[in-house]
């Protein structure tokens, strides 16, 4: 079974080529070059930009598979088209689910619309020697959510917490603003607490009940305390800040920042985990994964328990195709069927169905 994964849902144009769960190929172009000197995406932009990349990253992703005849993409050879439909970025979206519906059309092959979520747990199944137990707890945490998940088995998903507000890799990317990091802003803050003090500045942990998240005001805690370390009132405009700060404080800000955020989501994984004492494995999914501290903390915090902890090779925690294909992999292995191409629904929806 061979299936051409196509990802465009926010800065980031992939194609990858699955073979029985067995990656070919996997090319990203991303936007960051694009968005560095803007500080952030601009969707109107991205989804140019994805317009002029995702041919030539179809044919990349046919070549490195090795799928080819005479020199060109043999679509003889794919069975499935699985593309990213929600959510993500309007404008963005559309490329991605254009050009699969086209190409299922033309091509007549069958198309799965897959959750962007879905796709992003679905990533720890990517070049692994041990694949996630059931049942699971999967922790989303990327640039848009937050979520924790409970999957009893494949393709099954129970959202049992979510954030009230900020996604955990936005309040990274905002703090990094404050901080005046660079874009994007969780890997800036991740290098820059390299060299700070974790212990130095002192965050409260908000008081959402459940399993419930809130990161608003965490961002809003690391800039009052910026404004108080420079002397400053909450007038002084804050993109002027980082001018006010030395390298060692913008570490230190960026350390205890750091450590407060993995400290909320680590508590409420545990939270999760008393509520669930069936789970096998936790999961760790989306960019804000790819982040070692957490990777080293998760270690340290779940030592000694019977508990299995996943997390996605760092390469696959971002935005990518191959966990499209994965996700759609096991959709078809679920008896999930395709989808209509000329009925696809790509209105964003944050739930997973
Ligand atoms: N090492 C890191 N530490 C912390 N955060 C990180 C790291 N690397 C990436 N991130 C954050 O991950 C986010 C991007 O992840 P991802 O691409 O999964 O999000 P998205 O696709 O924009 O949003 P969503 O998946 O919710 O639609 C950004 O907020 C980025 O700052
Ligand atoms: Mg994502």
């Amino acid at each position: 079974m061979i299936i051409l994964g196509i990802e465009s849902s926010c800065d980031e144009t992939a194609a990858s080529i699955l073979e029985d769960g067995k990656l070919l190929s996997n090319v990203v172009v991303s936007q960051i070059d694009i968005f560095k000197s803007y500080g952030g995406v601009i969707p109107e932009v991205a989804a140019r930009s994805h317009l002029e990349a995702i041919l030539p990253v179809i044919d990349k992703a046919f070549q490195d598979a090795n799928l080819l005849k005479d020199g060109e993409s043999d679509w003889d050879k794919i069975d499935y088209i699985a593309v990213t439909h929600t959510p993500g970025l309007l404008g963005s979206l559309l490329i991605g689910t254009l050009t699969a519906r086209t190409l299922a059309i033309l091509r007549n092959k069958p198309l799965y619309a897959v959750h962007h979520l879905k796709s992003h747990i679905y990533s720890n199944w990517l070049d692994t020697n041990e694949a996630p137990v059931f049942p699971l707890i999967s922790l989303v945490i990327s640039g848009g959510h937050t979520q924790i998940i409970y999957m009893p088995e494949h393709n099954h998903f129970e959202i049992i917490g979510t954030t009230l507000d900020d996604a955990v890799g936005e309040c990274f990317d905002k703090v990094a603003k404050i901080l005046g990091l660079p874009y994007p802003g969780g890997p800036s803050v991740a290098q820059s607490a390299k060299s700070g003090n974790s212990e130095k500045y002192r965050f409260p942990h908000p008081t959402v009940e459940g399993l419930n998240f809130s990161f608003s005001g965490l961002k809003t805690a690391v800039l009052r305390a910026v404004q108080k370390e420079c002397g400053v009132d909450i007038s002084f405009p804050s993109h002027e800040l980082k001018n006010l700060l030395t390298k060692e404080q913008i570490s230190d800000f960026s350390a205890s920042f750091q450590k407060t955020a993995i400290d909320i989501l680590l508590e409420k994984l545990s939270h999760a985990l008393r509520e669930h004492p069936d789970v096998k494995t936790l999961v760790f999914a989306g960019g804000v994964s790819a982040n070692a501290e957490l990777r080293r903390l998760a270690g340290i915090f779940f030592a000694g328990s019977t508990l299995k902890i996943h997390f996605p090779e760092p390469k696959f925690s971002g935005d990518n195709a191959a966990m499209v294909a994965m996700a759609c992999y096991y959709e078809i292995k679920s008896d999930v069927k395709p989808i209509d191409p000329y009925s696809l629904d790509i209105s964003p929806r944050s739930e997973i169905i």
